[in-house]
């Protein structure tokens, strides 16, 4: 029998997309293959986020678009997933006659016994129930019925949930307690991974520091050590740790593991440390600058990169120059930043002072120039370095018109992209300087001869040791 066609819209955060991975895997087993075509879909599943009200917004707006195309196939199937769907339940029922099916976040491995119950009797169903524990039968792993495109950097989810109730965030109560899985399976979905061809993996967990601990499981630096034994993966990347349990055991891990990226996504939230304590983030300022101290101190070319939430209620002006100065001094190698946004639970939205949109907006200007500058600074550093490079793919539509326009003439090699250890994105020509020709293939490491820097990405040649010689000689420096 030919498959069914299936149809997944993912917004939100990388365990989002991990989880997109999931219901194709699980869906896979119930004779629906994934496909990129709308309109040929026998189900259409929106995966979706709720952490700002824009990204609710995103979701409702896809979703309205799907009306008219369920009109015109009755048999269609839509679900609903995610984080919106756990937080809104069956009121997404009565709000869009149209959706057939909501799942919460905990319910991706009941997706094939619910969907076999809507085909057979047309129901609509709604399962937002939590468990406090991840069980084994919660993730499924790549095996060859359900086998995805090769790429060659995936995530994997290793906990889920999240305990620490920052006041402004409605993932506790989306995502529920915090949980993690045990370390064989991990591997074992590593493992199955780097068989079709992965060499990055990227372990997930909302506070990855406290991996283990409430289930007596190994520490998160030991399960990094049992990843970095996988023969064939070439890089470990993780997020999010949250600063106030950066250990020193993690930190010594970017020494002594040898694939583990020289990276850490590290949030701050904010340089203020009255707005730290009201966002019970239960670090201070100084605590934040000690922390990012101990990682350069150990690891000097380590890149941060953090998240900033402007205009949190109550922010005075005071209270954004104290993050201000704090972004300044750091110099993140890369920056999120977002306006506060009011989310269903999350005790902030009952907070006073309230900071008005406009004075939101205009801080996020502040925070997105600044952040600018830095991240042209540090790519102009890199002109003229060699940089080991993850061979990620064709690259074409990575490069803007500005970019493409200021690319040397003669250049006609196929353009490449991947990314350095520390995170930067690098596009390539598949020639040397000297028209030497490479055998460029995904998954290899090829070292780069930076030759210009731009606001999101660095673009250069590989390196033939002719060309190495010959562009040693002149001075890039920035
Ligand atoms: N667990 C991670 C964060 C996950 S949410 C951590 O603790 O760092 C990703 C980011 O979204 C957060 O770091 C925060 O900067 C932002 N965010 C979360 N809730 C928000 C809200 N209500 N308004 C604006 N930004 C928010
Ligand atoms: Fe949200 Fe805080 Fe948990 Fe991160 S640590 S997911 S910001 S509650
Ligand atoms: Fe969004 Fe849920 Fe992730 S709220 S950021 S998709 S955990």
């Amino acid at each position: 029998m030919d498959s069914k066609h299936l149809y997944i819209y993912t917004i939100g955060c990388q365990m989002n997309t991990y989880d997109s991975s999931q219901i194709a895997k699980f869906l896979g087993s119930t004779g629906y293959a994934e496909n990129n075509d709308l309109d040929s879909a026998d189900m259409i599943v929106v995966n979706t986020c709720s952490i700002r009200q824009k990204a609710e917004q995103k979701a409702f707006s896809f979703l309205g678009r799907l009306s008219q195309l369920k009109r015109n196939k009755p048999q269609l199937i839509v679900a609903i997933g995610g984080c919106v769907a756990q937080q809104e339940g069956k009121k997404i029922l009565s709000r869009m006659p149209f959706v057939d099916l909501v799942f919460g976040t905990h319910a991706i491995s009941r997706l094939p016994a619910l969907v076999r119950r809507i085909e057979k009797n047309r129901t609509r169903i709604v399962d937002i129930g939590q468990q406090e524990r991840i069980s084994t039968g919660d993730y499924v792993h790549a095996t060859k019925k359900n086998a995805d495109a090769a790429g060659v950097s995936t995530f994997v989810t290793i906990m889920r949930g999240c305990d620490n109730y920052c006041t402004y965030c409605v993932v506790p109560f989306v995502r529920g307690r915090e949980s993690s899985r045990d370390p064989e399976s991990i591997v074992e979905e590593i493992k199955a991974g780097v068989k079709k061809g992965i060499r990055e993996v990227t372990l997930l967990g909302q506070n990855v520091n406290s991996y283990g601990k409430k289930e007596g499981l190994c520490s998160f630096s030991q399960l990094l050590e049992r990843v970095n034994t996988i023969a064939g993966l070439k890089r470990i990347r993780f997020t999010t740790s949250h600063p106030k349990d950066l250990s020193d055991e993690l930190v010594d891990a970017f020494k002594n593991i040898d694939k583990l990226c020289n990276h850490i996504h590290l949030p701050v939230q904010s340089g203020s440390t009255q707005i730290l304590k009201r966002m019970n983030r239960k670090y201070s300022r100084d605590d934040y600058l000690e922390k990012v101290a101990g990682l350069r101190d150990k690891c000097p070319d380590i890149a941060i990169t953090s998240d900033i939430i402007v205009g949190f209620p109550g922010e005075t002006d005071a209270d954004f120059e104290d993050t201000i100065s704090l972004i300044r001094r750091v110099e993140y190698d890369g920056l999120f930043a977002f306006m506060y946004s009011d989310r269903p639970n999350a005790p902030a939205a009952r907070f006073d002072d309230k900071i008005p949109e406009a004075v939101k907006s205009e801080r996020l200007q502040v925070v997105l120039g600044m952040q600018k500058e830095v991240t042209m600074k540090k790519h102009l550093k890199r002109v003229g370095t060699v940089q080991e490079v993850l061979v990620e793919g064709m690259s074409k539509k990575n490069i803007d018109a500005n970019e493409a326009a200021s690319i040397p003439a003669g250049t006609q090699g196929i353009q490449w992209t991947g990314r350095t250890a520390d995170n930067k994105i690098v596009n390539f020509d598949d020639c040397s300087a000297d028209g030497e020709k490479f055998e460029l293939k995904n998954g290899i490491l090829a070292k780069i001869l930076i030759k210009r820097a731009f606001p999101h990405s660095l673009w250069g040649y590989p390196v033939s040791i002719k060309t190495l010689k010959r562009e040693g000689e002149r001075s890039y420096a920035a």
